[in-house]
């Protein structure tokens, strides 16, 4: 072992890492630069980065213009307490009114995507008291914190719920989740089952304060409603009186083509929360944006939640210059041209790859779905797996690719491809390539059915 290799493995004896069985937390990967779109480790092998890191290095990594911002930031004024006004609180907040949806103009400042969470969860209790319960979907990530994870529906929320680290008053609802339909149903014949069986639930269990949702669902399947879901949705909100919460933490800042991915249906919510992508994760922020109904109602009323990292100035400094370089790449056309690039690209790795079941996504936020069995959507692993000691599918691959110089995030069922908004259509290329050669892990096991990627996968019957 050398000092390298024995500093790395004091680092994980001495820390906890997350998500995990601690004897998984051994040997990381020691990364000591990135830059654009590739990180480095410490032997110098470049990884392309096809996940933005968590989904959130959506200007990939070293932007000058974001660092610049928090240089200045730190040597004029790193903290101050979230009571007084700041020049970065400021230049934030002016920043966020020139991007956010219309009709979204009050911000509450933190630290992490979960506590943005946390804050619209008790905006909206105290809002509509004395109703509290807040329906949530089955495939959905809110965050870590016992609220956050009571509202998730994924893998981890069953460990949190045995450990009793949950709170009450939460439902969950169907899926728009036209790959595995829960109702068995086929768009668009299905009515839209899935929006309109909330309404049902609304009324059902009573006292219900507000649904949270992905607009679309980032960790568990970047799943893309059906285009009239969000209409519908929006209408069962006002009818029932029922608030609507976007949780854009994953799928804001560009990740879908559009500054929130809410914009692709045209509606607005009463409250989107957002985090990750907002600094381009160069400071850690997270955003709770609100209507004027809800600030109007706190002007009389206690607004019970802050913290001492509140309006953290120097957190808040990469905001401005990030909504800046932002809209400087939007206006270069290369977002947009890549992906449409990167779709056509899935689809044509799919046609090569018996274990591909479903490729569906928007913008630079796609998932493919890993099967055994194409014709029967058969998986290799399901969601009860995920924290055993099974070695998923998904992981498998993922750790072929990052032998071999590509790094992506994986799921119990999907792959997560959502690179940077910078990325040429040389380096998807590249990318795709990598991932093409991991994919035969998958392609060895799976059923050779003869089925083509066309005839399973339901978005690209829409797109
Ligand atoms: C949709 C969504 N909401 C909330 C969170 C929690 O954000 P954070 O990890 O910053 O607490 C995440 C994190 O991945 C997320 O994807």
């Amino acid at each position: 072992m050398n000092e390298t290799e024995r500093k790395v493995n004091e680092l994980a004896k001495h820390s906890y890492g997350t998500w995990r069985r601690q004897e998984l937390w051994k040997t990381p990967i020691l990364i000591k630069d990135a830059e654009g779109v590739y990180m480095y480790d410490d032997k110098d092998k470049p990884y392309l980065d096809f996940s933005s890191q968590l989904m959130c290095s959506n200007l990939g990594h070293k932007n000058k213009a974001i660092i610049e911002a928090i240089i200045k930031q730190a040597e004029k004024m790193p903290y101050i307490a979230p009571g007084f006004a700041t020049e970065a609180s400021i230049a934030a907040v002016d920043a966020l009114r020139s991007v956010v949806p219309r009709g979204l103009m009050k911000f509450f400042f933190s630290t992490s995507g979960t506590e943005a969470n946390e804050a619209a969860l008790k905006l909206v209790r105290q809002y509509k008291a004395p109703n509290y319960k807040i329906i949530s979907r089955y495939h959905s990530y809110h965050g870590a914190t016992a609220a956050g994870i009571t509202f998730t529906g994924d893998p981890r929320r069953t460990i949190a719920e045995r450990a009793r680290c949950t709170i009450q008053g939460v439902r969950f609802a169907p899926d728009a989740y036209c790959y595995r339909c829960p109702f068995g149903l086929k768009y668009p014949d299905c009515n839209i089952q899935c929006a309109r069986y909330l309404d049902y639930m609304i009324k059902e269990e009573g006292n219900v304060a507000g649904i949270i949702v992905e607009p679309v669902v980032g960790t568990n399947g970047r799943i893309v409603p059906p285009p009239e879901y969000f209409s519908i949705i929006r209408q069962i909100c006002d009818e029932n009186r029922v608030m609507l919460i976007t949780d854009e933490v994953m799928s804001g800042w560009f990740r879908t083509g559009k500054a929130f991915a809410i914009e692709n249906w045209n509606i607005t919510p009463d409250i989107l929360t957002t985090a990750k992508g907002c600094t381009a994760a160069y400071t850690p922020v997270g955003i709770t944006a609100t209507s004027e109904k809800i600030a109007e109602f706190f002007e009389q009323e206690t607004m019970d939640h802050g913290h001492t990292y509140a309006f953290h100035p120097l957190a808040l400094s990469a905001i401005p210059a990030a909504v800046a370089e932002y809209k400087k790449l939007m206006d270069t056309g290369l977002p947009r041209r890549v992906s449409k690039y990167l779709q056509k690209k899935l689809y044509e790795l799919a046609d090569q790859h018996e274990c591909i079941g479903d490729v569906r996504g928007i913008g630079h936020f796609w998932a493919l779905e890993i099967v055994k069995n194409r014709e029967t959507k058969q998986p290799f692993d399901v969601r009860a797996d995920k924290f055993t000691h099974k070695a998923l599918m998904t992981n498998r691959i993922a750790g072929e690719a990052m032998k071999n110089g590509l790094y992506f995030a994986a799921w119990y069922d999907t792959l997560v491809i959502a690179p940077p908004l910078i990325i040429t259509e040389d380096q998807v290329d590249e990318g795709l390539n990598t991932l093409g050669k991991s994919l035969s892990v998958a392609d060895k096991e799976a059923v050779s059915t003869g089925v083509p990627a066309s005839k399973t996968s339901e978005y690209s019957k829409r797109t």
